[in-house]
């Protein structure tokens, strides 16, 4: 059991890893768009963690408080991403730089969250 929580891990973190790789690119090329990558990674790591939330293959306590706020946050950037990609397709297939920017630092705030607060 303890291997398979590993390996689902794995599998979140490629989640995060496409997430955050597919807004990086379009930040570095200014473009403020959110690609197919993107969607992919977020759908990656919501299923992978919310199968990490209940207590399977760990000899230790969950921190609820913690996974409860990292699923609060991936909810926000789940919204920011439904919402922007609407209105993105609606007219030039960017999303404002405000939106574009807080789906980005909410990911990185994920992924502090995940490996500083223990
Ligand atoms: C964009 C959203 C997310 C990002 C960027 C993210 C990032 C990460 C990262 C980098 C780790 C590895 C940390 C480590 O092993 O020390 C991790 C672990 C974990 N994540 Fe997430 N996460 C996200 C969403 C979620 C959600 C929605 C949940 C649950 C509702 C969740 C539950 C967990 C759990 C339980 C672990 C620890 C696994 C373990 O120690 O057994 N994550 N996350």
């Amino acid at each position: 059991m303890e291997i398979l929580r590993h390996i689902v891990v794995f599998v979140h973190i490629t989640g995060f890893a496409l997430l955050f790789g597919g807004w990086a690119v379009e930040a570095f090329s200014r473009r403020f768009r959110i690609n197919t990558v993107m969607n992919w990674g977020l759908v990656i790591a919501a299923v992978a963690g919310l199968a990490l939330a209940a207590p399977w293959g760990i000899s230790y306590d969950l921190n609820y408080a913690k996974i409860g706020t990292k699923l609060v946050v991936l909810l926000a950037i789940g919204a920011l991403m439904g919402i922007g990609g609407a209105r993105a397709r609606k007219g030039d297939g960017t999303v404002a730089p405000g939106l574009f920017w807080t789906i980005g630092i909410l990911t990185l705030l994920n992924a502090g969250l995940a490996v500083i607060w223990r």
